[in-house]
C-alpha cells in the first residue's frame, strides 16, 4: 500500500522528540482544496519524511542533481527554480501543511516533473533519508528568523545542523542561504565560515545573483515574497554561499 493513504494531513512529528523546534506551530483546518491536492497528488510528489536511506534516481526515475529547498513555504521559489532548470532535480521541505498542497497543486498545473516534495521536519528527513555525499545543493532561503535572543536557539542555521547538511553534499555541491534579518545573515557566515569542509569564495555575503555555470543546479534565486516584503521595509537581504571542498 502506497505510504501517503495513511498520510495524516499533518507533518510527522519529530521522533526526537528533544529536539529543538525550528518551526512555527500552525493551527487551522486544512481546507478541502488543500486537503485533496495533498490526496490527489500526495502519491506522485509525496516522499515520507522518515524511513530508510533515499536512492534518488528511482525517486526521479533518472540520474541528475538533487537540490534540497529546505523550509520552502508555498514553494514558490522551488517551482520557479525547478521550471528555469529542468535537468535539476528538487525536493521541497517544509512543515506547513498547506504550503506543501499550494506547491503540490502548482506543481501538478505547470507540469513539473522535477520536483518532489516532503512534509515534514527536514532534519528528520536529511537524517533519515539523505544518503552521504547525494546532494549537489541545498537552499534555505528566508529561514524563520527567530528574532528575540531567547528564541535564536530556534534558529536552522546552526553548527550541528550545518555539519549533517555538509555530509550530504557531494563534493563541490553548494549551500544557499538568505535572509533579511541582521543578525541571521551574520550568525550565517559565522556557521559557514566554521565548517571546515565548505569554503566560500566570496569571504564575505555573496552577491544578489550566484550564477556559476561550472556547478551543477546553479540558478538565479527568484524574488519572492519575503525578498519584496524586505524590500518594502528597507532591510537588505544577503546571501550566504558556500561549497563543499573536493577532497584534497
Ligand atoms: C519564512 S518561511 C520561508 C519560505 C520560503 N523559503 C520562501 O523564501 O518563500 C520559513 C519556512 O521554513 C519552514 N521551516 C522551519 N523549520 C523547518 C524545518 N525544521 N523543517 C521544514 N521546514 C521548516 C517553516 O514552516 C516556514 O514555512
Amino acid at each position: 500500500m502506497p505510504w501517503c493513504w495513511s498520510f495524516p494531513l499533518s507533518p510527522v512529528a519529530d521522533p526526537a522528540s528533544q529536539r529543538v523546534r525550528t518551526y512555527h506551530a500552525r493551527r487551522g483546518r486544512l481546507s478541502d482544496r488543500h486537503r485533496e491536492a495533498l490526496l490527489d497528488t500526495g502519491e506522485r510528489w509525496l516522499l515520507d519524511p522518515t524511513g530508510g536511506l533515499l536512492h534518488f534516481d528511482d525517486v526521479f526515475g533518472r540520474t541528475a542533481p538533487v537540490v534540497l529547498d529546505i523550509g520552502c513555504g508555498m514553494g514558490e521559489s522551488s517551482l520557479i527554480q525547478a521550471a528555469a532548470a529542468p535537468e535539476v532535480d528538487i525536493v521541497a521541505i517544509d512543515v506547513h501543511t498547506r504550503g506543501i498542497a499550494t506547491l503540490l497543486r502548482a506543481g501538478e498545473r505547470e507540469g513539473l516533473t522535477n520536483v518532489r516534495a516532503v512534509l515534514g521536519d527536514a532534519v528528520v528527513f536529511i537524517e533519515q533519508r539523505v544518503a552521504r555525499g547525494s546532494l549537489a545543493g541545498a537552499r534555505i532561503y528566508f529561514p524563520d528568523p527567530w528574532p528575540k535572543v531567547r528564541h535564536q536557539k530556534r534558529r536552522l542555521v546552526q553548527p550541528g545542523f550545518m555539519a549533517l547538511l555538509v555530509d550530504r553534499l557531494a563534493p563541490g555541491g553548494f549551500v544557499h542561504c538568505a535572509t533579511d534579518d541582521e543578525s541571521y545573515a551574520t550568525q550565517m557566515l559565522e556557521v559557514v565560515d566554521a565548517e571546515p569542509r565548505l569554503a566560500n569564495p566570496y569571504a564575505d555575503f555573496a552577491p544578489r545573483h550566484v550564477t556559476d555555470s561550472a556547478i551543477p543546479g546553479v540558478v538565479d534565486r527568484p524574488v519572492t515574497k519575503y525578498e519584496r516584503r524586505a524590500q518594502r521595509l528597507g532591510h537588505p537581504v544577503r546571501d550566504v554561499w558556500a561549497t563543499r571542498r573536493l577532497p584534497a
